[in-house]
């Protein structure tokens, strides 16, 4: 029921993780870059923060370097939230079924980047978002949740974005808080 976030930006989920905790405590904010604004973000909330910048640093050593931050705060369960960075097998393996992510698509329609762009393209009524245990295969892990959010007439991807986002920030806690009491 401890809970680390590990972002790479802007971090509003992890800010509504953090707001709509129920169950389970945000102890520790990861992030592979040490300018994210929701590093910023994290700090003014009071929550502790571990941050590497990523660039140019082996894999192995730094998913061994986080994973040793996330024991040494008693961390049990892992939410990704925006970290850019594909986690290395070894990591995924030390912290099996213990990770979650959220994803910006209906899963598994549109794994990967460019989810709203490619869901306005195909010409699809419908998107939203999935939370998902992450397995080594990228955005494959079992969904967990999903809210579906209609795409208008006149949608760009960046207005689609808005709409599922919001979806996002409440799907997130809701799934998280089941998680961990699973
Ligand atoms: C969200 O769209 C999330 O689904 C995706 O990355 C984005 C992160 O946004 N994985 P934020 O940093 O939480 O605002």
């Amino acid at each position: 029921r401890r809970v680390a976030v590990l972002i790479s930006g802007r971090g509003s989920n992890m800010q509504a993780l953090i707001e709509k905790a129920s169950g389970y405590e945000v102890v520790l904010v990861a992030s592979n870059k040490p300018q994210a604004a929701g590093i910023d973000c994290a700090r003014a909330a009071g929550i502790p923060t571990w941050t590497w910048d990523s660039k140019g640093v082996d894999r192995l050593l730094f998913d061994r370097t986080l994973s040793a931050a996330l024991k040494d705060h008693g961390v049990g369960t892992i939410a990704l939230a925006g970290f850019m960075r594909i986690l290395t097998p070894w990591f995924i393996a030390e912290w099996e079924g213990r990770i979650v992510n959220i994803h910006p698509s209906l899963l598994p329609k549109y794994k990967g980047l460019d989810t709203h762009a490619r869901a306005i393209e195909a010409g699809d009524t419908m998107s939203g978002c999935s939370v998902h245990v992450v397995t080594e295969e990228l955005d494959a892990g079992a969904i967990l949740g999903q809210v579906e959010v209609p795409i208008e007439a006149g949608d760009t991807p960046t207005s689609l974005e808005q709409r599922i986002l919001a979806a996002e920030h409440e799907l997130y806690s809701r799934i998280l808080s089941e998680f961990v009491r699973r």
